[in-house]
């Protein structure tokens, strides 16, 4: 068995996208397995600089087969666009695969999510309003349309036409905007069905297949632990599961095929959309690792709200996802930080919270207990061995690996591919 599931460790955009091109290069296959195109994963390799929102970040290596799995929501536009630009720029997408069960998103979806959007006026999440919400809420009520349905014409319209039924009286007679037309979605998914037909498999017996094997699989993540509907901070999360145990529902593995579970964290923490995130910096800080790191949106360009990493929600997820090892990105954006904070522990109306709450109104309240570390001042971006990196920035390490309660296996310096620090192998195949 080799398999390996990437998660994201916190509100996501942790760096994904650069962990899985790194480990992809020994895979035979990548499995994206959770969300939609609200995820945007970053790889920056020998090929260019790449923003993915669907397809699997191992798509730069010939011999890797990525797949979509059942547990993403495809929007085919944005799937054939994503396809033209890596093909453009000269990288073979001829082993990419999308599994029959991936739930479709249709154009009442993103309508819908803007509306609803608008609809919660100051109280909006702030999502990506590409149609996340609707989408996962119409597979849960048996009124999802996916990828697999574009293969039958009649049963494409037999589909469409009961969901678009029901999706026009809430349009017309709850937002009073008007009807969108039968015709027209079909005959634009008509058209996209038949030109991603030759990608629309059964994904799981690929999958099945390769773990049989004993072929090396990575599964990969969208969004972050924290935007977890059941265990993030909701309601301000996502509407699918970015957890490890769901990349066994989202690619058809059980859980005991998966080997090993790596967790990415950034060394601060970011979140973009709303709710609380109690490390938050609003002072230079904040500023300070917004601008050097660009923290701004790969899907939306929103800027992205910057704070001390939080050992608390860290070792939550750690607990929720499983995890085995940490990948542990953006430590370079820490260089010449006379000293770098964690927050430890959360005090709440004259309590020490050790455990991260359920209760938004509890959780906006908490206020950090931060611990001081010495920072470092030397430049570590082209550091490739953990022995000489700074004291301090060892030290960093170690404390984040006691108060997780997780080893930290990667350390990433940089965005570029070839900016990692290997600490411990990660895997039968690494
Ligand atoms: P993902 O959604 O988890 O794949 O992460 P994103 O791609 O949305 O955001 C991560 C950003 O950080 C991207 O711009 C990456 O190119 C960049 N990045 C990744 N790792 C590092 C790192 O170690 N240091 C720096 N400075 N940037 C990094
Ligand atoms: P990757 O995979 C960061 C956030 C949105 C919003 C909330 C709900 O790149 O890490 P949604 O559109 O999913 O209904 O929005 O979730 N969000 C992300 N934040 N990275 C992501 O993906 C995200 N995907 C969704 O900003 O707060
Ligand atoms: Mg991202």
């Amino acid at each position: 068995m080799a398999v390996i599931t990437i998660v994201g460790g916190q509100w996501g955009d942790e760096g994904k996208g650069k962990i899985v091109d790194l480990l992809a290069e020994k895979a035979h296959m990548v499995v994206r397995f959770s969300g939609g195109d609200n995820a945007g994963h970053t790889v920056i390799n020998p090929y260019g600089e790449f923003k993915l929102h669907l397809i699997p970040s191992g798509i730069f290596y010939p011999g890797v087969v990525c797949i979509i799995g059942n547990g993403v929501a495809i929007n085919p536009a944005v799937l054939l666009k994503e396809i033209k630009k890596l093909n453009e720029h000269g990288i073979d997408t001829g082993r990419l695969y999308i599994s029959d069960r991936a739930h479709l998103i249709m154009p009442y979806h993103t309508l819908l999510d803007e509306l609803e959007e608008e609809r919660r006026n100051k109280g909006a999440l702030g999502t990506t309003r590409k149609g996340i919400g609707p989408v996962f809420s119409d597979k849960a009520a048996r009124l999802g349309i996916r990828a697999g349905d574009l293969l039958d014409a009649g049963t494409f319209r037999g589909r469409l036409g009961a969901a678009l039924e029901f999706k026009n009286m809430v349009l017309t007679r709850v937002y009073g905007v008007s009807p969108l037309s039968l015709e027209e979605i079909y005959d634009r998914y008509s058209g996209y069905g038949e030109q991603l037909a030759p990608l629309i498999k059964d994904t799981t017996s690929l999958v099945r297949d390769a773990v049989t094997r004993g072929e090396p699989v990575l599964l990969e993540g969208a969004q972050g632990a924290l935007l977890d509907p059941d265990f993030g901070t909701y309601p301000y999360v996502t509407s699918s599961s970015p957890l490890a145990g769901a990349s066994c529902i989202g690619a058809g593995l059980g859980p005991g095929e998966i080997d090993r579970v790596m967790g990415v964290f950034k060394a601060y923490n970011t979140r973009v959309g709303a709710g609380p995130m109690p490390t938050e910096l609003h002072d230079e800080t904040g500023s300070l690792i917004r601008e050097k790191a660009h923290e701004y949106g790969t899907t939306t360009g929103r800027p992205r709200r910057c704070g001390w990493v939080d050992a608390v929600a860290g070792r939550f997820s750690v607990q929720i996802n499983g995890l085995t090892d940490i990948g542990l990105t953006h430590l370079d954006i820490y260089d010449g930080f006379p000293t770098i904070k964690i927050c430890t522990a959360y005090e709440h109306g004259g309590r020490t919270l050790t455990t991260f709450p359920s209760d938004q109104t509890i959780l906006e309240q908490c206020q950090p207990i931060y611990e001081e570390l010495e920072g470092w001042q030397e430049s570590i971006g082209e550091t490739r061995n953990v022995e000489e990196l700074p004291a301090a920035a060892r030290s960093y390490l170690s404390r984040l690996e006691a108060l997780t309660g997780c080893p930290v296996s990667l350390v990433s310096v940089g965005a570029d591919r070839m900016q990692i620090i290997p600490i411990r192998s990660i895997s039968p195949w690494q």
